[in-house]
């Protein structure tokens, strides 16, 4: 097929991308002439594993080309993705504005029968909202369909590539069928429904998602106060197939792109039908609160006096293998640690100069590595679970801290790690693992 992907963030990039993979002829546009350039010279303005060999790769099979031009992709394409951004009004809203201007840029385009997918997280009613500006602006034919999108950071190329499944909403049967066409390599799971109900399974997804993930923190907490394991708990529920094992990581909370933004966005879309979504209210409430769970334990270790104090931070992006810094945990965290007169050392394998650029540079030291950062610190916290901290030789580590303290927001050290340090160790849900807490703990048990 000949398609334009109009948006060229996380998901029109990697799904254009691999579109052309494969075997499609693909546009993608935006209006970021630099980002634009970038791509044309093999560039990829995204930290993603894998997705700048497929660009390369397929810009070089001639199925792959990057342009600025709407107008002459939308005429040589018989689909048409609306793949650009819905950021958060203040309101919790989605920002639709961005959605109807491209849609008004098709309509000026159009020059036969296409289809037009919104691929961009978008409340219910946005599908056909974009419809009829499109029909009002148009005599030619077009069907209009959902194609929401369900590919994670840091594995997006394999999400595509390797989809749980497809879904569509849509109302022609002969758009169906093109569309069932296209995603046929991918998987047989196809859902195929209607518009409203596409649009609402992609918030309810990841409304879902989010959901899980409070819950095993509020569990989590409560485990630290009557001594069990909150990975354990985890490991056992996660057997169950009616829960499934995804998803129940007990850590500082859920951040990133879409978990914050959607569920807010659909808190919204449910007051606006006169429904109060109590419970998502909550699972909101629950996930800014657990980022605080750092702070409180370093709290109880330095009884309240952050003041004047050294904190190394480990992982600055909203997850591993990422350099998406929005909405992460470390924000806050730190934030609240130099407003308390503490001083920090922060690093992140790839995040730092985006997180700068969200967070500026008061009272932080932005470290070239690890060691760096925590070198001199009264203690470190560990809130991304990248490979090189999971990896980091803890005997080592501990001679060139002050004290060797180690809040670990992800819970990514075993007990065993630990043997032979004299670390004073604290992570999520988990009862202190550390040599020293299972001394005192026998001595109280003689
Ligand atoms: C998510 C959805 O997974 C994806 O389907 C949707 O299209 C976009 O939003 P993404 O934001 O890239 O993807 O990351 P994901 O891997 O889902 O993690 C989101 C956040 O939840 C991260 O901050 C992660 O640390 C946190 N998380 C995830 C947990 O705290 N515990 C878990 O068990 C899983």
């Amino acid at each position: 097929m000949n398609i334009t992907v109009i948006g060229t963030g996380y998901v029109g990039l990697v799904s254009g991308i691999c579109y052309a993979e494969l075997g499609n002829h693909v546009v993608c546009v935006d209006k970021d002439l630099a980002k634009v350039e970038t791509l044309q010279n093999g560039g990829i303005p995204i930290y993603e594993p894998g997705l700048q060999e497929l660009s390369v790769k397929n810009m070089a099979a001639g199925r792959l080309s990057f342009t600025s031009d709407l107008n002459q992709a939308v005429k040589q394409s018989d689909l048409v993705i609306l793949a650009v951004g819905t950021p958060s009004l203040p309101s919790g809203e989605a920002n639709l504005s961005y959605i109807d201007q491209a849609a008004a840029e098709i309509a000026q385009a159009m020059n036969g029968y296409k289809i037009i997918a919104v691929k961009s997280t978008v409340p219910v009613g946005t599908n056909e909202r974009v419809r009829n500006l499109i029909r009002s602006r148009t005599m030619e034919r077009f069907d209009s369909i959902s194609l929401p999108e369900f590919l994670r950071e840091g594995s997006a190329v394999q999400d595509t590539l390797h989809p749980d499944r497809i879904v569509i909403g849509a109302d022609s049967q002969s758009a169906v069928e093109t569309i069932v066409e296209l995603h046929r390599p991918l998987t047989d799971q196809i859902v195929v429904t209607d518009i409203r109900s596409a649009e609402m399974l992609k918030y309810a997804s990841n409304a879902f998602l989010a959901t899980k993930i409070s819950f095993i923190n509020e569990i989590a907490n409560i485990c630290e106060k009557v001594g069990a394991d909150v990975t354990r708990v985890a490991e056992g529920m996660g057997y169950d197939k009616r829960i499934g094992p995804a998803f129940l990581k007990a850590g500082i909370g859920y951040g990133g792109s879409c978990f914050p933004k959607d569920t807010r966005a659909l808190i919204q879309i449910a007051g606006h039908v006169d429904y109060e979504f109590k419970l998502l209210r909550a699972v909101v409430e629950v996930n800014q609160d657990q980022r605080m769970s750092v702070i409180r334990k370093l709290e109880t270790i330095f009884d309240g006096e952050l003041q004047g104090k050294t904190f190394a931070v480990w992982g600055l992006a909203f997850k591993p293998n990422t350099d998406d810094v929005r909405e992460s945990p470390a924000l806050e965290i730190i934030q609240y640690l130099v407003r308390s007169g503490a001083y920090v050392k922060a690093y992140d394998p790839i995040a730092i100069r985006n997180f700068q650029s969200m967070y500026g540079n008061n009272g932080v030291m932005w470290c070239d590595d690890a060691l760096e950062a925590a070198t001199g610190a009264d203690a470190l916290c560990l809130l991304t679970e990248w490979d090189e901290f999971v990896h980091m030789d803890l005997k080592m580590l501990q001679t060139i801290l002050k004290k060797p303290i180690l809040i670990d927001g992800r819970n990514v050290f075993k007990e065993d790690d630990l043997a032979e340090t004299s670390f004073i160790y604290y992570s999520i849900g988990r009862p202190r693992l550390d040599q020293g807490a299972k001394e005192e703990m026998s001595a109280l048990s003689d």
